[in-house]
């Protein structure tokens, strides 16, 4: 199949890079030309296992680049808009690159074309591409606008688009739903997962990938609703781990006992400091605003993102509450990323909290092991950076973990422990169990468990603090 995918963000670079593994010819559109010559010349912009593989595999035989989009839109039967649709200041997603989009393309739909929306918008959205086409003179019978959301995560992009639990398609005609449903074969059928070189499987997936079709407006919200669905649930086991945190139970206890209910289920229940990055935060906004224009007041949506903002207070409160006063304190950070495995900081709840520590006169140095480029530009020289999580730690009143990074659960405690000024560990995530980090010497804090404290320090703490003092 000969399919342009046009917007070179996230979606679209994985969208394009997994289509041409799927076999597909794929063409991938942007504007933006420099962006298109570092693609051409072998680089890679985003951080995401098995991309770079992908791109080398494919670059300059299924997997090409243009500006052209009427002439790459020509030469295609699928088309996926992948563009941005960031955030309006009402909160509501701002259409017009999908537009622009629209009109452009108008003039190359000359044989049938099947337009797909690929980046995350609102319901009607379909309507108002069909119409803008319509409008700029296409014949209504030589194309189709459908529905394709994409549910892939930040640093499992090449797997979650490659073993999804599901694909979902929306379309309003047979015609259309049978071009998608010939571009996903490869993952419905199975005939990918037997490849040789095909991508390898991750646990808790399942093949073949199955492939539900709906209207082109059910799909639209599944999209959003999905989204909203998983940030409330997040939401609403940061609530829990508050009442964990007033009463002294243990919020892992309750995930445990709740998550084990195959209605509820254990995944999304990980408390923390809220969720962030470019999908969660925006599309709650988002979809809060299409539900108000659709005439439906959805003020559970509100609650959520309350929630989500409180949980970085409550953790700055926790800081406070562990060293008094915060004016000159020095903190050590790990992790900068909105989650592990990822070098974005977009919406990262981890750079806000650092803002509010930095307004409250602390002095932070921070390690990350993918986002310090991208933070350096953000925070400038607010902030230092270190090397490592000891080369944060040295000479530190606490310890910030702000990022779920694997390295971060798997470090030399006594190692740690001997940098830090004060055995003091603040985790925002969780990565530790609060009785194995008393024992190891720290008195520790975490997200809706009871603080663990060590009633003597240990010597080298003692004689670290008279060293450091
Ligand atoms: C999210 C969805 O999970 C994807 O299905 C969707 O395709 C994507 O948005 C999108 O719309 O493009 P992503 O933003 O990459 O993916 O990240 P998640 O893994 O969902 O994490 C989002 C945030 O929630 C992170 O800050 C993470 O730390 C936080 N989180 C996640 C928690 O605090 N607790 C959890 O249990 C899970």
């Amino acid at each position: 199949m000969r399919i342009a995918v046009v917007g070179s963000g996230y979606v679209g670079l994985v969208a394009g890079a997994c289509f041409a593994d799927l076999g597909h010819e794929v063409v991938l559109v942007d504007n933006d030309v420099r962006k298109l010559a570092a693609l051409k010349n072998g680089e890679v912009p985003i951080h995401e296992k098995f991309l770079p593989e992908l791109f080398d595999r494919h670059r300059g035989h299924r997997l090409t680049f243009s500006d052209n989009l009427r002439e790459s839109v020509r030469a295609s039967v699928a088309i996926f808009i992948a563009v941005g649709t960031p955030p309006t200041e009402r909160g509501e997603a701002d259409l017009s690159y999908v537009e622009s989009v629209a009109r452009e393309i108008t003039g190359a739909v000359d044989d049938y074309k099947v337009i797909i929306e690929k980046s995350t918008v609102p319901v009607y959205t379909s309507e108002w591409i069909r119409k803008i086409i319509l409008r700029n003179g296409a014949d209504p019978d030589s194309f189709d606008v459908a529905s394709n959301p994409e549910f892939l995560r930040e640093g499992t992009a090449v797997t979650d688009f490659l073993f999804p639990d599901r694909i979902v398609v929306g379309c309003d005609s047979e015609r259309a739903a049978e071009v998608l449903r010939e571009i996903y074969a490869p993952l419905t059928s199975g005939t990918y997962y037997r490849h040789p070189d095909a991508i390898p499987q991750p646990d808790r997936t399942s093949i073949p990938a199955p492939i539900i079709v709906t209207s082109t407006k059910s799909a639209e919200l599944i999209k959003h609703a999905s989204n909203a669905f998983l940030a409330m649930k997040i939401s609403f086991i940061n609530a829990v781990a508050s009442m964990c945190e007033s009463v002294g139970a243990d919020v892992n206890q309750v995930c445990h006992g709740i998550g084990s209910d195959s209605r509820i289920g254990p995944r999304f229940l990980n408390p923390g400091i809220g969720y962030g990055g470019s999908c969660f935060p925006k599309d709650v906004l988002a979809f809060r605003a299409v539900a108000r224009e659709c005439g439906y007041d959805f003020r559970l949506l509100d609650e959520v993102m309350r929630i989500n903002e409180d949980q970085r207070d409550r953790f700055v409160r926790k800081v406070r509450s562990a060293l008094w006063t915060l004016r000159g304190k020095s903190l050590g950070v790990l992790g900068l990323a909105f989650k592990g495995g990822t070098d974005d900081i977009r919406e990262s709840p981890a750079i806000l909290i650092l803002q509010l520590l930095l307004q409250e006169g602390c002095k932070i140095t921070a390690y990350d092991p993918a986002a310090m480029e991208r933070a350096q530009e953000v925070l400038h020289s607010t902030v230092k950076f270190a090397n490592s999580s000891y080369e944060a730690a040295h000479g530190a009143d606490a310890l910030l973990i702000l990022t779920e990074w694997e390295e971060f659960a798997n470090l030399d405690l006594a190692r740690l422990r001997d940098e830090l000024k004060y055995p003091i560990v603040i985790d925002g995530r969780n990565l530790y169990d609060p009785e194995m980090m008393a024992a190891n010497g720290f008195t520790y804090y975490s997200v809706g468990r009871a603080a663990a404290r060590v009633e003597t320090p240990p010597a080298a703490a003692m004689r670290n603090s008279a060293k450091k003092a």
